[in-house]
């Protein structure tokens, strides 16, 4: 089967320039190589084009940083992984900062009734413009998706919302604002945060994620916020966040999910190479999605 690789080099979902730069070094880290070592055929079809604004990180009325060239972005996000999606392709999406799956998602769900998603990241993303702390727009993806924000955001792909809160699960979870714990509850949304992780174990964790998001659903992503790795071993984000699991723990949710054969669509966001150590956190980045798309020692 074929992969097709999409960048997406943005960096005005949030306040620290560099990750636009993501795209770059993780195929730099040798993504391509590694997939066709595995026997994918690998269609690298180039970045999206992002617009810059004429003032960076400029709040609206509604908290929201650069919302125009961020909807646009997105806009044009989801034509392109609707486009790789109806010719068959596996799309994955390489960030940038994480308000890129909303056009990620946006494309995905297009074409599945029930899209299930699997949210590995520090963070919820699950604020609006109402309850943001900051007003970055890549807090508030997983929001946008379940039809909940501004609605350039929530409508982009035209229509709303691209996925139901039963189909969500986050994994990795030990920061959430105040409104994000409040939605969480509102909508039953499934978390595991660091506390289960401790206590079950990622490998009883992943389990009950993959049963989790393959009921009813008939497509499952994988989101993957590279700040969800301990910063120990992912250094090169933009908000870390120590006490997270280890390179070790995703290698083998990766694996599990390899396994189960459940991932239609993959993204992997917020490598940030101006903060990084050596490219380590987008090396790391490659050696999940050998692992994600089955690669194994022997
Ligand atoms: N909760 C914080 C905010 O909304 C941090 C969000 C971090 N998100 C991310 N994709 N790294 O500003
Ligand atoms: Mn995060
Ligand atoms: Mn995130
Ligand atoms: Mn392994």
């Amino acid at each position: 089967s074929k992969i097709s690789i999409i960048g997406v080099p943005m960096d005005l979902g949030q306040n620290r320039r560099g990750v636009d730069m993501g795209p770059s070094v993780i195929r730099y880290a040798g993504i391509e190589e590694r997939l066709k070592n595995l026997g994918y055929e690998v269609n690298d079809r180039g970045n999206i084009d992002i617009g810059r604004p004429p003032q960076l990180d400029v709040k609206n009325e509604d908290n929201l940083k650069d919302l125009e060239v961020v909807v646009e972005a997105n806009q044009s996000l989801e034509e392109k992984v609707s486009e790789v999606i109806a010719e068959g392709d596996f799309p994955l999406i390489l960030g940038g900062d994480h308000s890129i799956a909303i056009g990620t998602l946006a494309g995905v769900a297009n074409k599945a009734d029930n899209l299930g998603v699997i949210w590995y990241d520090a963070h919820g993303d699950l604020n609006t413009g109402e309850t943001s702390p900051s007003g970055n727009i890549h807090g508030m993806p997983l929001a946008v998706s379940l039809g909940i924000g501004h609605p350039l955001l929530t409508e982009i792909g035209g229509y709303a919302p691209k996925i139901k809160p039963e189909n969500v699960v986050i994994i990795g979870a030990r920061s959430l604002d105040e409104g994000e714990r409040k939605l969480i509850k509102e909508k039953g949304i499934k978390v595991y945060t660091m506390h289960e992780i401790d206590r079950m174990g990622m490998s009883k964790v992943m389990e009950e994620a993959i049963e989790h998001v393959s009921k009813n659903t008939d497509a499952v992503h994988l989101s993957l916020d590279l700040d969800a790795l301990d910063p120990h071993d992912a250094p090169g984000v933009g908000t870390p966040v120590i006490g997270g699991p280890s390179y070790r723990e995703t290698h083998l949710a990766m694996e599990m999910l390899a396994e189960k054969d459940i991932i239609t669509s993959a993204e992997f966001v917020e490598v940030n190479p101006i903060l990084d150590n050596k490219n380590q956190t987008a090396e790391a980045a490659v050696g999940l999605v050998g692992s994600l798309f089955g690669e194994k020692l022997l």
